[in-house]
């Protein structure tokens, strides 16, 4: 009886903290990528930001662009997105891939 509570107790944990990291990365983008690259990941030609939504990017390769940036891009990926921690730049590249 008592183990089974624990259990739940343990299930119950693992899966919020899987949910709470997709709400943080899906907030995340809404803060710092959407004026760009759209609500749903659409682009905006007008700003020259590419689609992201069914990107062929891998997570890592996303993740790069948000941390590293890439040379010869144009800002803000240039240098990078400052402000931006490794884990949040994971979180939105999970989050951008699932777009
Ligand atoms: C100020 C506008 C702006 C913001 C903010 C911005 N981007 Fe971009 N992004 C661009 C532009 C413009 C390009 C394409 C131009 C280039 O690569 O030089 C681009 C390119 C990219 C690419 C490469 C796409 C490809 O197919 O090569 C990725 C990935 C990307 N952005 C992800 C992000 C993520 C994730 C965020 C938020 C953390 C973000 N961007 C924030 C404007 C922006």
């Amino acid at each position: 009886m008592r183990s089974r509570f624990f259990r739940i107790v343990f299930v119950l944990t693992i899966l919020s903290t899987a949910l709470w990291a997709a709400d943080d990365g899906a907030a995340l983008y809404k803060k710092k990528c959407a004026h760009c690259h759209g609500a749903s990941g659409e682009g905006k030609p007008a700003m020259k930001a590419p689609a992201l939504k069914g990107t062929a990017l891998d997570a890592g390769a996303v993740a790069d662009q948000i941390t590293k940036g890439k040379a010869g891009s144009k800002a803000p990926h240039t240098k990078g997105i400052s402000g931006v921690t490794d884990d949040q730049a994971k979180a939105i590249a999970a989050y951008v891939k699932g777009l």
